[in-house]
Parts: C-alpha cells; sequence; structure tokens
C-alpha cells in the first residue's frame, strides 16, 4: 500500500528529503503536493491526503512549518488521527496507544535527521 504525502511550501524541502529516504527504505508512496516552494495553502493538500487514507484505509505523511496547520485540517475527517511528532517516542506512542494514521511533521522545527528518525 502507497503512504499518502502531502507538504505545503513550509514543508516542501524536507518532503524531498523524506521521499528520498522512503525510496531508500523500499516504501511506496503517492505525492499530493505541493511540486514548489511557491506558496499554498496547506488545508487543501492536508484534505487531499487525508481523503486517500481514509479511502485506502491507509497511512500518510504530511509536513508544514510547524505541523500543526497539517494536524488540524487532517484531524477534520472522520476516519483521520493524524499525529504531530517531534521525537521518535511521539511516533512510537502514536502508533501504540492512538493508532495514528497519519504523521505530521514540523519542518521548520524537526531536522532531517529527526525526521528520518521519527
Ligand atoms: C506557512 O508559512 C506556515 O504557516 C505553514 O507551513 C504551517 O506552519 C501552518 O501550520
Amino acid at each position: 500500500m502507497k503512504i499518502a504525502l502531502g507538504c505545503d511550501h513550509g514543508g516542501y524541502e524536507l518532503k524531498q528529503f523524506i521521499m528520498k529516504t522512503l525510496e531508500k527504505l523500499g516504501y511506496e508512496y503517492e505525492d499530493f503536493g505541493c511540486y514548489s516552494l511557491e506558496s499554498c495553502d496547506y488545508p487543501d493538500i492536508a484534505h487531499d491526503v487525508a481523503q486517500a487514507v481514509e479511502k485506502e484505509n491507509g497511512t500518510g505523511i504530511l509536513l508544514c512549518g510547524t505541523g500543526i496547520g497539517m494536524s488540524m485540517a487532517a484531524n477534520h475527517h472522520k476516519g483521520i488521527r493524524a499525529a504531530l511528532c517531534t521525537t521518535e517516542l511521539h511516533a512510537k506512542f502514536a502508533r501504540r496507544h492512538n493508532d495514528a494514521n497519519i504523521l505530521c511533521l514540523g519542518a521548520r522545527m524537526t531536522g532531517v535527521e529527526l525526521a528520518k528518525a521519527i
């Protein structure tokens, strides 16, 4: 099953790194945008990714500057449990205790190596 990926301009660069990392690890993904550093509205992307995750009963990753806007928007969807994670422990427990199906990352808060670990 493909991981649904999305970002706004604030998360664009980290998403490029995440895509390369997923490829190296052998995970398939579908990229729902955005596709450049041009300013865009994060809820549009969050809703597209959330709908795909709901439809496929899958998982997703959303990135914006802080991760806050993406998690708020995605969590409007009934079948979505989006978790903004800033540590590996958050990520571990978001899966183990909360059955999170979307990981949100704040690209202006979280460096690439920490994002990879998360
Ligand atoms: C965009 O500048 C920024 O507001 C957005 O990426 C995000 O941090 C919102 O939560």
